[in-house]
């Protein structure tokens, strides 16, 4: 699976971890950036192009650290096709790609650490979405407000 990885100042060195514990996993992972730490970078810049590869179908799923995860998920929901959320359970991690096709899981690099976000990104990556009808029809609702709100 191609995969597509981004933080800001605050999820910089958690994401260098993933980037080397996906990698020796097999995984192909396109970095998104910072590739440097700069306190004073802004984490839309890169979790943005992540978002959009998302979208583009560039990438097939995407991680994006910033220091609480919160802001990842509020930009990356701005981009259309991708689903985001800020997961820190191992539930919703496999939950939010079955029933909600979640596409892009938001990490905090200050709240979490690197074991229990290793297992979580590992529940992510082999979550299938069930196509289930009562599934399609919410993801199909938020399609039509997409749809509604754009006109
Ligand atoms: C940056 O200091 C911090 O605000 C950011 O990484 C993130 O936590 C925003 O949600």
């Amino acid at each position: 699976m191609k995969l597509g990885i981004a933080a800001d100042h605050g999820g910089y060195a958690l994401k260098q971890i993933l980037i080397e514990r996906l990698s020796q996993k097999g995984f192909q992972v396109i970095d998104f950036g910072n590739h440097t730490l700069d306190v004073d970078d802004d984490y839309p810049d890169y979790v943005l192009p992540l978002a959009q590869a998302i979208a583009r179908g560039e990438v097939e799923r995407g991680i994006a650290v910033c220091g609480s995860g919160v802001g990842a998920s509020i930009a990356a929901n701005k981009v259309l096709g991708v689903r985001a959320a800020l997961v820190h359970d191992h539930f919703s991690a496999h939950q939010g790609v079955e029933d909600d096709d979640m596409n892009l899981l938001c990490l905090g690099g200050r709240i979490i650490g690197i074991e229990t976000a290793t297992e979580i990104i590992f529940e992510f990556l082999n979550a299938k979405f069930t196509h289930a009808e009562r599934h399609l029809r919410r993801l199909g609702k938020i399609e039509l407000y997409i749809a509604a709100e754009r006109k």
